[in-house]
């Protein structure tokens, strides 16, 4: 047996853990919505899995005296839930300590400074809070002593609301910490397919000769949710789809799909190559957004056969923020000139699902005729899901077989990580937090990336604000307004149907 078909047939164990070093991480908004639905179980996670070394601990600031004792309370009922046995919970609620704190008033860091010590750990800052703190924040870890030389701040997504915004917070940033000691976290890099797509693209050469306008007729990147505003309207109002979803999460798939081969998985390589991307982003301006980009807000509907609230009536109040946002765009290369991009992203869609969908170009001429059973040759089309279902699939024609008449039709390989691989697929978050506290910043936005995709993003906020104010209607459970299908379609093309990837 040669190698390749011995490893085929491998069962794959799980890749080897990198060691983390002791460390004390600290997470402002220790009682927000991403910090219980996602980093505390991903914390927990990793200390099942044995990663996090003996004498590490987790602390979280807190606002109120009652959430001391409660969230570490909320935070075991959430574990023991999940199925984690009492033990289990009991020790990972050791390694908890809450700190009450007011971000804004450096008189009160004093706890915290206290709560630390003076250990000589790798200490980590996560500011999961509204972006207007950041600079607060850390500017009393500094003037309060309590940023070590090796300490690192990680920011939230989305760094300010527009490019004046993010420079601001960026610039009072680096008079604290150095680049290297700033961590932007933008979680879809941290899933599992995300990280893939630079293994499939460049870990192969059956793709990457194609890559390009050669053989490409476009590009569909859709990440499409079901749910709604959820606990989270004083933010998301303020902010719209755009600024949430597409300004980082969609322009960083965008660019792991488009950027040219790094030197090596480093860093700075990696993001060096994702600002070029970025920057070849044809600008989208002034009334030209009529025409390249839809603005939707969903209305009452239906969803999974249940009946949900318009975002109107779930806000309690009349906006013009946008739940949904398709944008068809182009990058001014030599590789991607003339291939169409088309971004779909919104709320309360019709089924939760994210995907990158590369549809090649037709065959240049049929040897088959118009016979019947040949007369349709679909493009070939390579799906790159994310979720749910996560895996590749590629649409190929194949013959059907039989001794009648030659019958053509499309099939397609289907690669899923759940029946390629016998190991679990972790949630985004587990990888991205220790790999702060490992030191690799490769799955984090360099400055210079933040403030290039709001250098694309603004012009599209003020063409919205002179020529487009009013989203148009959707229904919930809907794909969106018409406008993002007529988007597409005036250009001969359709969105790729979500069941080829099911
Ligand atoms: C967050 C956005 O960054 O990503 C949310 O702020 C969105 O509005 C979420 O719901 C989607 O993440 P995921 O991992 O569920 O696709």
């Amino acid at each position: 047996m040669d190698a390749i078909a011995e490893r085929l047939l491998k069962p794959e164990a799980a890749p080897e853990r990198t060691p983390v070093p002791p460390f004390d991480l600290v997470i402002f908004g220790a009682g927000g919505d991403l910090a219980l639905r996602k980093l505390f179980p991903a914390l927990a996670q990793r200390n099942e899995e044995g990663v996090l070394p003996e004498e590490s601990r987790i602390l979280g600031i807190v606002r109120k005296q009652e959430d001391v004792e409660g969230i570490p309370n909320e935070i075991a009922a959430k574990l023991a839930a999940a199925g984690l046995s009492q033990d289990r919970v009991a020790a990972f609620r050791r390694r908890l300590t809450m700190v009450l704190l007011d971000a804004v008033k450096p008189e009160t860091y004093g706890a915290l400074r206290e709560a630390l010590g003076d250990s000589q750990r790798v200490r980590s800052f996560y500011l999961s809070t509204p972006p207007d703190l950041f600079i607060p924040i850390c500017e009393n870890l500094a003037s309060s002593g309590i940023l070590t030389p090796t300490s690192r701040v990680i920011l939230e997504k989305p760094l300010g609301r527009d490019l004046a915004s993010a420079r601001e917070i960026n610039d009072a940033v680096a008079r604290i910490l150095p680049e290297s000691r700033t961590y932007r976290i933008d979680h879809y890099l941290g899933k599992e397919t995300v990280q893939n797509l630079l293994v499939l693209r460049f870990a192969n050469t059956l793709f990457e000769r194609s890559w390009s306008s050669r053989d490409i007729d476009n590009v569909q990147i859709t990440v499409a949710e079901t749910v709604g505003l959820e606990s989270r309207a004083g933010y998301y109002d303020k902010a719209g789809h755009l600024r949430d979803m597409v300004q980082n999460h969609v322009l960083q798939l965008l660019c792991l799909f488009a950027i040219e081969p790094p030197n090596q998985l480093e860093a700075d390589a990696v993001r060096d190559e994702k600002v070029r991307v970025l920057k070849a982003l044809r600008p989208i301006v002034g009334p030209d957004v009529q025409r390249h980009t839809v603005r939707g807000q969903y209305g009452p509907g239906v969803i999974d056969g249940q009946r949900v609230k318009g975002y109107a009536e779930e806000l309690g109040h009349v906006s013009g923020t946008e739940t949904f946002t398709a944008i068809r765009c182009e990058l001014d290369t030599w590789r991607w000139a003339g291939v169409p991009i088309y971004l779909r992203t919104g709320k309360r869609m019709a089924q939760r699902y994210s995907e990158i969908a590369v549809t090649f170009k037709p065959v240049p001429h049929s040897i088959f005729g118009r016979a019947p059973g040949c007369e349709e040759l679909y493009a070939n089309r390579l799906i790159i899901r994310l979720q749910p279902n996560d895996g590749v699939q590629l649409q190929l024609m194949m013959k059907v077989p039989g001794s009648g008449k030659l019958k053509v039709v499309p099939r397609q390989l289907d690669l899923r990580y759940e029946t390629a691989f016998d190991v679990r697929t972790p949630d985004a978050y587990e990888r991205l937090l220790t790999d702060v506290i490992r030191g690799d910043q490769t799955l984090f936005m360099r400055r210079d990336e933040v403030e290039q995709a709001w250098t694309w993003v603004d012009p599209i906020l003020a063409g919205w604000q002179e020529y487009y104010p009013q989203p148009h209607r959707y229904a919930a459970g809907s794909w969106g307004p018409s406008q993002a299908i007529g988007l597409i379609e005036r250009e001969g093309r359709s969105w790729a149907d979500p069941e080829f990837g099911e």
